[in-house]
């Protein structure tokens, strides 16, 4: 098999949770540029949904569009079953919607709790334990993908929930990769630094200063990530190409979790020794 091959999705049907907007927009195009059909859930947003299914056709694979919210947890064996007979079985789930809220640990209510649990944790596990029964039972060797974050590595004040929510999925996707290993099935998670979309924008926050001040931070381009930079990873994992490798997480952040404390900002300005002269 060439290595072009080993990344072709052909033949391969996904879906992607929040594939309206944001990274799971991306996520889903990119996957049917590399040969994929898709069926997109989403939450509310039916125009954007219907962009996204059209971006898909129009590369010449089938896509679906769902409408669903995922809070609603007891439905979503159901909505697998529904998905799989839709599209005729399922190789690739990608379990990538999720919320936050910004609020200081006193703050957080039953509801506000409840709901990133919800979507961020009951939904991904009840999606991937229907999926993973149909694909044991099909001989399918498929992949699992679930967009955590570096949240679910270290924390963040503001965000007791969220980063409760991704550490779960961190867990939850080892725990799974070790159970579905026997069955030829790879799970693995996608944890994003700071990536321009919408999923902060009614965060209670200095944001013109706080951006400026991360940004600094970022060793890869002092620049946020955009959702093409996350749309690699999930082809990769997706593929033939990423076969035996299970249980892991790729970070996608520019190198922000590589370092402890920004000690670079207190040395001297870095100078070339082949053109400056010492
Ligand atoms: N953007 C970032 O900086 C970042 C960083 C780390 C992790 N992530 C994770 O990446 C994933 C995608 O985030 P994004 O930045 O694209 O966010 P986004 O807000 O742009 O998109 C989130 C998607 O999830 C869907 N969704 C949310 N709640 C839902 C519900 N109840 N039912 C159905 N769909 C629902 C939304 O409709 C939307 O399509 C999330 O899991 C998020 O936690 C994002």
């Amino acid at each position: 098999m060439s290595a072009h091959e080993r990344f072709d999705l052909s033949g391969r049907t996904a879906l992607i949770t929040g594939g309206s907007r944001g990274i799971g927009r991306g996520i889903a195009i990119g996957l049917a540029q590399h040969g994929a059909d898709v069926a997109i859930v989403y939450r509310s947003a039916e125009r954007e949904a219907n962009e996204v299914v059209e971006a898909i056709t129009s590369l010449g694979r089938r896509a679906w569009a769902e409408r669903y919210d995922l809070a609603e947890t007891d439905g979503l064996a159901d909505l697998a079953a529904r998905t799989w007979d839709a599209t005729g079985g399922g190789h690739v789930l990608i379990n990538n919607a999720g919320l936050g809220y910004l609020e200081h640990f006193n703050r957080i209510t039953p509801e506000t709790w409840n709901r990133t649990m919800a979507v961020n944790v009951d939904a991904v596990f009840r999606l991937s334990q229907a999926m993973a029964e149909r694909m044991i039972a099909g001989g399918i060797q498929g992949r699992i993908i679930n967009l955590s974050s570096v949240n679910g590595l270290v924390a963040e004040a503001g965000l007791a929930h969220y980063n409760a929510s991704k550490g779960a999925v961190e867990m939850l996707s080892q725990s799974l990769a070790i159970e579905l290993g026997p069955h030829g099935i790879t799970v693995n998670t996608i944890c994003p630094g700071i990536i321009e979309t919408e999923i902060g924008g009614e965060f209670d926050i200095d944001v013109e200063a706080f951006c400026q001040y991360f940004k600094a931070h970022v060793p890869l381009g002092q620049r946020f990530g955009e959702v093409e930079d996350c749309v690699g990873a999930a082809v990769l994992l997706a593929s033939r190409a990423g076969a035996y490798i299970t249980g892991q997480r790729i970070v996608i952040d520019g190198g922000v979790m590589c370092e402890q404390v920004p000690r670079i900002q207190f040395m001297p300005r870095y100078r070339n020794t082949l053109t400056a002269g010492d």
